[in-house]
C-alpha cells in the first residue's frame, strides 16, 4: 500500500512524486510513456530549443551591423533537430535519475481508477496489475484540440506534437490559432525564413494579453515574412497533391502544411473518474483550489486536467506542491493564481503577470497605468532591440496588480514584477530600489517611478 499513486508523469505528476520525498511518503508514479509529459517531450522544452536555434541564426544573420562580418548563415534543420532531441534526452534522463534517487516507483502502463484507493495499471504488453494507495493524484495532462475541417493526419495537417519533429523546414505554413503555441511557432519559423500565415479568430494575437504587447508582436511579424490574419475565421482545409489550401473570407492561401494550435483538451476520458465519483465538466476536473482535492475522498487532481486554471507547467508544479502538502499534513498550500508569470517565447519575448488593464477595469477597481518604452533604454539600444515596452497597472493609491514586459529577456524580467504583484507592493515601495545601469531592467525601474507619480527620464 503506497501513500500516493500518481497517474501521469508530466510536470504535475512528477513534481508531486518528487515533492512527496519531503514528507517521507511512498509513491507509485504510473506513466505509459517516458516520464516528462508534454512539457519535456512535446512542449516547453523542445519548442524552446527550436526557438533558441532560430535566435542564434538571427543573431549571426544580423551580426554585420555589430561589426562582425561572416558569410550568410545557413540553417541546418537536421542538426537543430538532433540538438533538440539531445536536450530532451538530457532532461528526461535527469528526471528519471532524480525519481529513482528519491525512491519513487515508476510503473509503466495506463492507469485507471477502479475503486477507492485502487488504480489498475495496464502495461503495454497487455498485462494488468493493481496499485493500492491511500491517496490518488490525477495528473494525466492534455492533448492538442482541433476544429472541424482540420482533421489531424500528421502530414498535411499537424499539431505541435508532430511539428516539433519535422524532418525538414516547411517552406510555407498556415497556423490556425494565434494563441501562445501559434505565435511561438510563427515567430521562429518566420525567423528562419518560412512563409507563415497565422489565423486568429479574435481581434488580436494572444487574446487576453495587453493590446500594446500584441501590437508590438504584430509589428515584428510584419517585418518578417509572417502574415497575421486576426478577426478572421477559416473555412475547411482543401488538401491537394502537394499543398493545402486554407480558405478565409473571400480569399485563400496555399501552403505546404497546416499547424493547428487552437487550445488543448484534458485527457481524462479513460482514467476511471466515474468509478469513484470525480466530478468533471467537458473533461476538466473540478477541485477545491486550496487543496486540489476533487469531489472524491482521497483523490486529487493537478496540472492541465484542472478546471479553470492556466495550462502551464509551472502551474502544475505549484498545484503538485499544494496537493502533496495537503495529503502529508492536512494543511493548505494554496496556489496564488493572481501572480502567475506568463511568458511567450516569441521575438520579441513577452512576459506578464497579474491583471491586464482591461481585466483590472472589468474587476471594477479604479486603476492607473504607466508605460516606458525600450527606445530610450541604453542597454536595449546597445543590443539593437528597442521594440519593447514595460507597462504597469496599479490600483489608484494602491498596489501594483499587473504588469507586462516586452523585449529582450522579458521572460526573466517579469519575475521582478511577479514579486511586486504577489506581495501587493505599492509603486512607490517598488520604485525605491535602484536598478543597475545600463540594463534592460531599468525599463522596469523607470516605469515604477512613473507609476509612483515621479518619472525620471
Ligand atoms: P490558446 O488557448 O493559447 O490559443 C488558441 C487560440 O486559437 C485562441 O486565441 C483562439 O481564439 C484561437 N482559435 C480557436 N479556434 C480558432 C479558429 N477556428 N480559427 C482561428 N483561431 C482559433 O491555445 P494554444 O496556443 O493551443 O496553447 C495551448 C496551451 O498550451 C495554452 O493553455 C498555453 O498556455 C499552453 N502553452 C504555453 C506556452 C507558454 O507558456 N509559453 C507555450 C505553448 C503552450
Amino acid at each position: 500500500m503506497y501513500d500516493i499513486a500518481i497517474i501521469g508523469g508530466g510536470p504535475g505528476g512528477y513534481a508531486s512524486a518528487l515533492y512527496a520525498h519531503n514528507f517521507g511518503l511512498s509513491v507509485a508514479l504510473i506513466e505509459k510513456d517516458r516520464v516528462g509529459g508534454t512539457c519535456l517531450l512535446r512542449g516547453c522544452i523542445p519548442a524552446k530549443t527550436w526557438i533558441e536555434s532560430s535566435h542564434v541564426f538571427a543573431t549571426v544573420a544580423g551580426a554585420a551591423e555589430f561589426g562582425v562580418q561572416s558569410s550568410a548563415p545557413e540553417f541546418v534543420w537536421p542538426t537543430a533537430l538532433e540538438r533538440k532531441k539531445k536536450v530532451v534526452e538530457l532532461l528526461v534522463n535527469g528526471l528519471s535519475g532524480t525519481l529513482k534517487a528519491r525512491g519513487v516507483d515508476v510503473i509503466e502502463g495506463h492507469g485507471r481508477i477502479t475503486g477507492v484507493g485502487t488504480v489498475s495499471v495496464e502495461a503495454s504488453d497487455g498485462s494488468v496489475s493493481d496499485v493500492e494507495a491511500r491517496n490518488i493524484i490525477i495528473a494525466t495532462g492534455s492533448g492538442p484540440a482541433t476544429i472541424p475541417g482540420y482533421e489531424i493526419d500528421g502530414t498535411n495537417i499537424v499539431t505541435s506534437d508532430e511539428a516539433l519533429d519535422w524532418s525538414t523546414q516547411p517552406r510555407r505554413v498556415a497556423i490556425i490559432g494565434g494563441g501562445v503555441i501559434g505565435v511561438e511557432f510563427a515567430s521562429f519559423l518566420g525567423e528562419l525564413g518560412s512563409e507563415v500565415h497565422i489565423f486568429e479568430m479574435l481581434d488580436q494575437l494572444v487574446p487576453g494579453m495587453e493590446p500594446e504587447a500584441a501590437k508590438i508582436l504584430a509589428r515584428s511579424f510584419r517585418r518578417r515574412s509572417i502574415k497575421a490574419h486576426t478577426g478572421v475565421g477559416v473555412g475547411p482545409a482543401r488538401i491537394g497533391e502537394d499543398s493545402v489550401t486554407v480558405p478565409f473570407g473571400d480569399d485563400s492561401v496555399e501552403v505546404d502544411v497546416v499547424l493547428v494550435a487552437v487550445g488543448r483538451t484534458p485527457i481524462t476520458s479513460d482514467v476511471g473518474l466515474a468509478a469513484v465519483g470525480v466530478h468533471s465538466d467537458r473533461g476538466f476536473i473540478s477541485v477545491d483550489a486550496a487543496t486540489m482535492r476533487t469531489t472524491a475522498e482521497g483523490v486529487y487532481a493537478v496540472g492541465d486536467v484542472v478546471a479553470g486554471t492556466p495550462q502551464l507547467a509551472h502551474v502544475g508544479f505549484a498545484e503538485a506542491i499544494a496537493a502533496v502538502t495537503h495529503i502529508a499534513t492536512g494543511d493548505s498550500a494554496a496556489v496564488d493564481y493572481n501572480a502567475i508569470p506568463m511568458v511567450v517565447y516569441t521575438n520579441p519575448e513577452i512576459g506578464w503577470v497579474g491583471l491586464t488593464e482591461a481585466a483590472a477595469v472589468e474587476s471594477g477597481v479604479s486603476i492607473e497605468t504607466a508605460e516606458h518604452g525600450m527606445r530610450g533604454i541604453g542597454r536595449a539600444i546597445i543590443q539593437g532591440e528597442v521594440g519593447g515596452t514595460v507597462k504597469i497597472v496599479s490600483e489608484t493609491d494602491g498596489p501594483i496588480v499587473g504588469a507586462t514586459v516586452v523585449g529582450p529577456g522579458a521572460g526573466e524580467l517579469i519575475h521582478e514584477l511577479m514579486y511586486a504583484v504577489g506581495w501587493e507592493a505599492l509603486p512607490a515601495e517598488a520604485a525605491s530600489f535602484i536598478h543597475a545601469h545600463p540594463t534592460i531592467a531599468e525599463a522596469i525601474g523607470e516605469t515604477l517611478l512613473a507609476s509612483a507619480g515621479k518619472p525620471l527620464h
